[in-house]
C-alpha cells in the first residue's frame, strides 16, 4: 500500500487516500485520567515505513506531552472529530479498551465497523458484554493483553512494558508517601536506618519496583509464590522470603497458579511477621483470570508502624490488601494506603512510546502494510485475537504438547528384539577398525614415532573428555583451561618452528601457533563480553 501523495497533513481524507492506504487510526483516550496515547510521533513513523497512513486525533497526544504538531512534523493527518477518525481507519490503536464516549454519546464499540481492526487492551475474561458490542459490528479484535508470552513475542508483550513502569513507579508513590530516606546514612545530625522495603510478587512489576527499591538505598525482602523467582530477586540484590513449604506456585506460561489454602495461612503469617518490621509493603501478587489472593489483613496493617506505607499494586482486580480502595491515596491507623491504577498512566510520555513501540512490533509481525493480513498460523496473533469479522476467536486453542522426551516414555520403548540399535553395532565396528589400524601402526612404525604417536592419542582422549562432560555451567573456567594448553601448545609449535620452511615439523609448529592463537585470543574476547553484559 502506499501512502497518497497529495495528501497535506490536517487535511480531510480524500477519496482517492481512502481507497488506496492502510490507515491507522488513533483516538484520543476517553478513559478518565488516562495519559497515554497508542501511538507517538516516533512510532508513528515506524508505521509510516511499514506503509501505513497515520492519523492521529486532534490532541491525542497532549497528556502525554506530544503536541499536535510533532505528530504533524513527522507527516501524520490530524483529526479533530473522534467519529470521523474511526469511520476512515482501517486499524485502530487505543490503550483502554473501548467505553461509552463523553463528547459523542455513544459508546466506543458501536464506531467500529465490519472490515476494521481493533487493536487495544480488551481483557475479554472481564468485558463479554463489550466483546458482544464489537461482534453486533462485525469487527476484528486484538487483545494486547491476551498476547501469549512467549519468547518470540517478548517485543510484543504489552503487559511486561507497562508492569515495568508501574513496579518503578508504584516505588516511587511509595516514596512521596514515605516521610524519610530510603537509604540509611550516618550524618553529623545522627544515624539513619535505611527504610525496608517487602515486595510481595516478584514478577515483571515487583521485580521492577524491588529495583527501584534497591536503587533507592532500602534493604528489601521479597516473596512469591513461583521458587523459581528466587535466583532473579537475589541477583538483584534484594533477600528472598523462604516458606518451608512443598507446594509450587508455578502455573502455565510463566504465570502463578492458586495457592492451596493451607499455603495461603502459612504466607500471611510470614507477611505477619514481616509487617511489624517492614516500613513499606508493595504488592503485586496476581493470579490471570481471578480476583486477587487477599494476603494483607486489616490486623497487619493495625500492626505497622506509623508512617508506613502500602501500595497495593492489584488494586484493579480486587487489591491484595483488605483496606485497599482502588484509585485512592489514603490514610488508615497512620499508614498511607496507595491503591493507584494509574501507575503507568502516570509516566505517560515514555508508557506511550513502550507501548507504541509493542504495537509496531504486533503490526510488522501481521506483515506491515502491504500484507497485513489476521494469520491463524501465527501463534501470537491467533493468541491475541478475540474476534474476527465479529465471529468470537477467544480464548484461543492451545497449541499442541511437544512431545514427550524419549525418557519420559517407557511404554514407548522398542520390543526386546530392537534393544540393538543400528548406531551403536557402527560403534563398535568403528571401535574395531580403529584398532585393527593402531595394531598396525604398532606393528609397522618406528619406535621414535610410536612414543609421539601415543602422546597424540592421549591428548585427543583428555581434550575430548575434558570439552564434552562440562556442564554448560562450567563453560567459563574451561575457557581458562583450554587457554592455558592453548599457552603449551604455543610453547611446543615455537620449538618446533626452528628448522628449514619446508620441514613438516616447522608447519605443523606453524599451524600450532595459528590455532593456539585463535582459541587464546578468542577466549578472551568472548569473556570480554560476558563481563560486558555485567557492566552497566
Ligand atoms: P502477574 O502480574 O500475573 O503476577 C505477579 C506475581 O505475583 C507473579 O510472580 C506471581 O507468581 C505472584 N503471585 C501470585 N500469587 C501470589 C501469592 N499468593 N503470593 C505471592 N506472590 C504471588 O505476573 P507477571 O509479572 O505478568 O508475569 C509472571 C511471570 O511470567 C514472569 O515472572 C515471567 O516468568 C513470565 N513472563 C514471561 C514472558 C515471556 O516469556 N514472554 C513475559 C512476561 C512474563
Amino acid at each position: 500500500m502506499t501512502i497518497a501523495a497529495e495528501a497535506t497533513p490536517s487535511s480531510a481524507p480524500s477519496e482517492q487516500q481512502v481507497k488506496t492506504s492502510l490507515k491507522v487510526g488513533v483516538p484520543k483516550e476517553i478513559y478518565p485520567g488516562e495519559q497515554r496515547v497508542s501511538a507517538t510521533p516516533d512510532t508513528a513513523k515506524v508505521l509510516q515505513k511499514m506503509g501505513f497512513e497515520v492519523w492521529v486525533e486532534t490532541g491525542a497526544g497532549l497528556s502525554a506531552n506530544f503536541s499536535d504538531a510533532s505528530y504533524e512534523a513527522v507527516g501524520c493527518h490530524l483529526c479533530p472529530d473522534a467519529r470521523q477518525l474511526w469511520a476512515i481507519a482501517d486499524i485502530v490503536l487505543k490503550v483502554r479498551p473501548p467505553q461509552a464516549h463523553p463528547d459523542l454519546g455513544v459508546h466506543e464499540a458501536t464506531l467500529t465497523r465490519s472490515g476494521q481492526t481493533l487493536i487495544s487492551f480488551l481483557w475479554p475474561a472481564q468485558n463479554p458484554a463489550l466483546l458482544e458490542q464489537l461482534a453486533a459490528n462485525q469487527a476484528t479484535a486484538i487483545a494486547m493483553d491476551s498476547v501469549p508470552r512467549i519468547t518470540r513475542a517478548q517485543k510484543m508483550d504489552a503487559l511486561s512494558s507497562m508492569a515495568n513502569l508501574a513496579g518503578y513507579r508504584a516505588v516511587i508513590e511509595a516514596a512521596n508517601q514515605f516521610g524519610r530516606f530510603f537509604t540509611g546514612q550516618i550524618t553529623a545530625a545522627g544515624k539513619v536506618p535505611p527504610a525496608k522495603v517487602l515486595v510481595i510478587g516478584a514478577g515483571v512489576a515487583g521485580l521492577a519496583a524491588l529495583g527501584a527499591a534497591r536503587g533507592l538505598g532500602a534493604i528489601v525482602r521479597a516473596f512469591d509464590t513461583r521458587p523459581v523467582v528466587k535466583e532473579q530477586v537475589e541477583s538483584m540484590g534484594a533477600e528472598f522470603l523462604e516458606l518451608h513449604f512443598e507446594e509450587d506456585g508455578s502455573g502455565a506460561g510463566g504465570y502463578a497458579k492458586e495457592m492451596s489454602p493451607e499455603f495461603i495461612k502459612a504466607e500471611m503469617a510470614l507477611f505477619a511477621a514481616q509487617a511489624k518490621d517492614v516500613d513499606i509493603i508493595i504488592t503485586t501478587a496476581l493470579i490471570p483470570g481471578r480476583p486477587a489472593p487477599k494476603l494483607i489483613t486489616r490486623d497487619m496493617v493495625e500492626s505497622m508502624k506509623a508512617g508506613s506505607v502500602i501500595v497495593d499494586m492489584a488494586a484493579e482486580q480486587g487489591g491484595n490488601c483488605e483496606v485497599t480502595r482502588p484509585g485512592e491515596i489514603y490514610r488508615y491507623h497512620d499508614v498511607a494506603i496507595v491503591g493507584l491504577t494509574d501507575l503507568p498512566s502516570r509516566m505517560a510520555n515514555q508508557a506511550s512510546q513502550l507501548y507504541g513501540t509493542n504495537l509496531c512490533h504486533l503490526l510488522k509481525d501481521m506483515g506491515g502494510a502491504e500484507h497485513y493480513t489476521i494469520d491463524y498460523e501465527d501463534e501470537v496473533v491467533r493468541g491475541a485475537l478475540v474476534l474476527h469479522e465479529g465471529e468470537l476467536k477467544w480464548p484461543a486453542p492451545k497449541p499442541a504438547a511437544p512431545p514427550l522426551p524419549a525418557a519420559a516414555a517407557p511404554k514407548e520403548a522398542p520390543a526386546p528384539a530392537m534393544l540393538k540399535p543400528e548406531p551403536k553395532s557402527k560403534g563398535w565396528l568403528w571401535m574395531i577398525l580403529i584398532g585393527a589400524a593402531l595394531i598396525g601402526i604398532g606393528l609397522g612404525a618406528p619406535e621414535s614415532f610410536l612414543s609421539h604417536f601415543i602422546v597424540f592419542v592421549l591428548a585427543c582422549f583428555v581434550g575430548w573428555q575434558v570439552i564434552w562432560n562440562v556442564a554448560p555451567a562450567l563453560h567459563t573456567p574451561l575457557m581458562s583451561v583450554t587457554n592455558a594448553i592453548s599457552g603449551i601448545i604455543i610453547l611446543g609449535g615455537m620449538l618446533q618452528i626452528s628448522g628449514p620452511v619446508t620441514a613438516p615439523t616447522t608447519v605443523l609448529g606453524a599451524i600450532a601457533i595459528l590455532v593456539g592463537t585463535i582459541n587464546i585470543a578468542g577466549g578472551f574476547w568472548v569473556t570480554q563480553r560476558m563481563l560486558n553484559m555485567f557492566r552497566k
